[in-house]
């Protein structure tokens, strides 16, 4: 399927499963490496990065510990604008080694302030696993992101976890939007 709608909105074909897995085989035999000898802690960010996640951690070898965090945006009726909550992040983080695995990285709000949350808490070391990155779209630098499967453009894309308005999460490819 090169072409496909969703909501009444067109996409066409970007990222097919097969470079996906390929680049996600690369990032594992890196992770193999920067963490031999260590057991860190993979924590998800739901819900996009499910099949990222799933995928990543069958090409890990290290011994790790797995879980997984919710963000929540609401909008604020305060001038500070939106508030963000936390669901379900491990408490016992001290003195660990952390890596977080996100879906995306656009503007980079979320990431920052999922840090500032692990961050609190003293782990040992804290990276960031994302499989896309939109450079053009961050608005501060987030040192932490190490890891990155893809830089795209700052354009809309769907599958492979990422949804538009609830649905597309089950899509194999990664589409963008034309
Ligand atoms: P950020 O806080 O702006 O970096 O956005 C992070 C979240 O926005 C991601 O975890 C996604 O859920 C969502 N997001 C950002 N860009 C896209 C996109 O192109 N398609 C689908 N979801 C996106």
């Amino acid at each position: 399927m090169n072409k496909i709608n969703i909501h009444q909105k067109e996409f066409e074909i970007f990222l097919e499963n097969e470079t996906i897995c390929k680049r996600t085989r690369l990032m594992g035999i890196q992770l193999n490496v920067d963490y031999e000898g260590q057991c860190p802690i993979f924590i998800g960010v739901l819900n996009g990065s499910f099949l990222f996640m799933a995928d990543l951690l069958k090409e890990v070898e290290v011994d790790c510990e797995v879980g997984f965090i919710r963000v929540a945006s609401y909008q604020g009726t305060a001038s500070s604008g939106e508030i963000k909550e936390t669901f379900g992040l491990p408490e016992n983080l001290g003195g660990k080694d952390v890596i977080i695995v996100e879906d995306i990285v656009d503007t980079g709000l979320t990431l920052q302030y999922i840090l500032e949350k692990v961050n609190a808490q003293n782990p040992a070391s804290i990276n960031v696993c994302s499989l896309l990155f939109k450079p053009a779209a961050l608005l501060s630098p987030i040192k932490e992101l190490t890891y990155v499967g893809f830089e795209i453009p700052n354009e809309f894309v769907v599958g492979y976890g990422l949804d538009y308005d609830g649905l597309g999460r089950n899509l194999k490819d990664i589409y963008r939007a034309i």
